[in-house]
């Protein structure tokens, strides 16, 4: 069976029984806690004794098996599951419910000995092993597809129908170990799935600019995998290329979840655990949104990868920020969502791997509840003795029987959480959080587009998001991202960011403009509306299908080398920029609201703001260092539009409002005051939140 076969499956594959954003099967106020345990790692007669730790120590679930496909089938077609009715059972008795999860990251040797050839091949052309990595596969391969296939549905139909079972993971941290797969089985795939997109090799060469360097071909079977291993790749190629693996990686999913819910009971819900959407930015979400009935998330905030506050604290403290943008990201599909795996201590694979502050632990388990995850399930109760993940801190010490001080640190945010859950209330109201919500535009697409051909060395497209989001945050307002074919309406959502949204098409302007129209409040910046969606460049001016929306024309874009910024001030404060600037000749009634103060431009508009129906367009033209002219502009945004802001927060301090409480955190080296009504009650932590604090309180 070929996989285009898969790809029209795509669209007709069972949704989802619930509607979006009703998360029934988390109907409490407050969040459940759970933990990861490996019973393959570790001998049998210890089984007994850690489940039942597991519940004393006051957890809800455990979680299991996403690795353990040679213990389930140690021999072709001989599956073996009683040692998962066993771990099953000692769960059910000790109170634990269980996330089931399917192996499918983990191909057995005896499958990659028989079948090399589902492995999946770097973009050198070299075959991924059996004892290198994990998501070795080729998702592409049929002989894959087949086998996991039988995987899943003997896993499902003994567990389908199983009180005990909670709900279901399918895979783990869904990717490509080799991000791409260059394999002949995804090159077939990709050249079936290009038929299907284009149609014909014209329409194809006529997306690619085919004449650019005699790129066309004269049939299909002449395309190669563009690998960015040679110099210049054609850009739309790649841009196809990465589309395609998009969907490939999602069908995997979907293909997973339809055998799923052929025997798992309505009360069984089924996700899978995204991650880290900044490194993996082939995997999109939105696309399992109907087969999914949510999409959980992950975080290790102290790799020292992630966008960090940078100062002295910062590898103790992690990245907060990176919590909340995976958190909303993954609530934005289905409208709720879980962490599936949160660090209880060290971990093993960043730079370097400090010890967390004593606090941190709790204050990530805090941080993660007023984000509102449904559930909060710490990796992993045992640290492994052995293999690649040593180093990494479960909540026991090693010798298994001993709590650490992550994990007591854990266990004492579970209480104070659960203490405080009779307070919560399900339907609680913040005016504030209301009248700000802010829909945040998401497509994968377009960050790979400008990843793939930046114009400015240090142009990083994560970076510029997160430039308005940490604004965003900074402000307290909650964001939900929404993909271009549904913009929501200004009622619910009143503002709408779209940073360097490049490419877009007509019908998306068109939608934006009626977003504004009807009151919302739309800020755009540099790149944005600069190409169409297949990626080229309007054959019209530069930026021309924007200027209706900014109320201005864009003259043209500008870059600099760092060592000699250009200037922009705004409201008397001077920020200084040099990836990209796009120099704005206002319209009539357009207001500058910060201008250029040196090069041959000094004196033109940088930010613009424009009243169009009944909402306003925001165009911010260049992109700060510092990233504070983006903040103050959405402060001078939101204080015109919502009134005054409750909160001017340092960056890297979160405030977050769930079912009636508010909590602050604090992922700096410096103690921050919070503005906290004197009429509050507080609970936890007092106005002066030192790093690592929680302060929490009700107004
Ligand atoms: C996650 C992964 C887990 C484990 C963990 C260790 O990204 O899903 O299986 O490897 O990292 O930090």
């Amino acid at each position: 069976m070929i996989n285009w076969i898969r790809f029209t499956l795509m669209t007709s594959i069972l949704a989802s029984p619930l509607a979006a954003g009703e998360p029934r099967f988390f109907a409490k106020p407050g969040t459940e806690f759970g933990v990861y345990y490996y019973p393959e790692h570790w001998p049998e007669e210890q089984w007994e004794r850690d489940i039942t730790r597991i519940g004393e120590l006051g957890f809800e679930f455990i979680h299991f098996a996403e690795f353990a496909w040679e213990k389930m089938e140690p021999a072709e077609g001989q599956y073996e599951f009683e040692w998962l009715d066993r771990v099953v059972e000692l769960s059910a008795e000790n109170g634990l419910k269980v996330i089931m999860c399917t192996p499918s990251p983990c191909i057995p040797a005896w499958l990659s000995t028989k079948h090399p050839d589902i492995l999946s091949m770097d973009e050198t052309g070299r075959r991924m092993i059996h004892q290198g990595a994990r998501l070795t596969a080729s998702l592409a391969s049929p002989i894959y597809q087949s086998y996991v296939a039988k995987i899943v549905e003997q896993l499902a139909s003994r567990y389908g129908n199983d009180p005990r079972i909670w709900g279901w993971q399918i895979g783990n941290e869904p990717h490509i170990q080799t991000v791409y797969d260059y394999s002949p089985a995804a090159r077939q795939a990709f050249i079936q799935w290009l038929r299907e997109k284009h149609g014909t090799v014209e329409a194809l060469n006529a997306s690619w600019g085919g004449p650019f360097w005699s790129f066309s071909v004269s049939d299909f079977e002449q395309v190669q995998i563009p690998t960015p291993a040679l110099p210049q790749p054609n850009i739309h190629a790649r841009l196809d290329f990465q589309t395609y693996t998009m969907e490939e990686i999602a069908q995997d999913l979907i293909d997973q979840a339809a055998i799923l819910r052929r025997f798992t009971k309505p009360e069984q819900w089924i996700t899978t655990n995204y991650a880290y959407f900044k490194f993996l930015p082939n995997v999109n979400p939105f696309l399992t949104k109907d087969a999914l009935d949510f999409s959980a998330h992950t975080m290790y905030l102290t790799s020292n990868w992630l966008n960090h506050s940078g100062d002295s604290l910062a590898h103790r403290l992690g990245s907060g920020m990176e919590l909340c943008f995976s958190k909303e990201l993954a609530n934005s599909t289905n409208g709720y969502t879980g962490i599936m795996e949160l660090q209880p201590g060290q971990i093993n694979w960043g730079k370097f791997n400090a010890m967390p502050l004593p606090g941190a632990g709790r204050m990530w388990v805090w941080h993660a509840f007023a984000l509102g995850d449904e559930f909060v399930c710490t990796y992993r109760y045992r640290q492994p003795l052995f293999a690649g993940e040593q180093y990494h801190h479960g909540i026991m010490m090693t010798d298994g029987v001993t709590v650490n001080s992550g994990g007591t640190e854990f266990l004492q945010a579970v209480d104070e959480i659960r203490t405080l859950t009779p307070r919560m209330e399900n339907d609680a109201r913040s005016e504030f959080i209301d009248t700000t919500r802010t829909a945040f535009l998401w497509s994968n697409r377009n960050i790979l587009d400008m990843e793939n051909y930046k114009h400015h060395e240090n142009w990083d497209s994560w970076q510029h998001i997160y430039t308005y989001y940490q604004g965003l945050k900074r402000l307290g307002v909650e964001v939900d991202f929404f993909e271009e074919d549904s913009i929501p309406s200004p009622e619910a959502h009143p503002f709408l960011v779209a940073p360097a949204h490049q490419m877009m098409s007509l019908e998306l302007i068109a939608d934006l403009e009626a977003y504004v129209r009807a009151g919302g409040n739309l800020v755009l910046s540099t790149r944005s509306g600069l190409k169409d969606p297949q990626g080229h460049l309007w054959e019209m001016k530069l930026q021309e299908p924007i200027w209706p929306l900014i109320g201005g024309e864009i003259e043209f874009y500008d870059h600099l080398p760092s060592g000699y910024p250009g200037h922009i001030t705004q409201e008397g404060v001077t920020h200084s920029w040099h990836v990209w600037g796009n120099v704005v000749q206002p319209g009539p009634g357009t207001l500058t609201w910060a201008t250029y103060d040196d090069q041959f431009y000094a004196g033109k508009a940088a930010v613009t703001h424009v009243s169009l129906g009944q909402g306003s367009v925001t165009y911010v033209g260049a992109w700060s260092g510092d990233w504070e002219l983006e903040y103050q502009t959405l402060r001078k945004l939101y204080g015109q539009q919502a009134g005054e802001l409750p909160f001017d927060l340092p960056p890297y301090v979160f405030v977050q409002f769930r079912q009636g409480l508010w909590v602050a955190v604090n992922y700096t080296d410096q103690s921050v005051r919070l503005p906290v009504p004197e009429s509050a009650s507080i609970h936890h932590g007092a106005r002066d939140l030192p790093p690592a604090g929680v302060l929490v309180w009700e107004n």
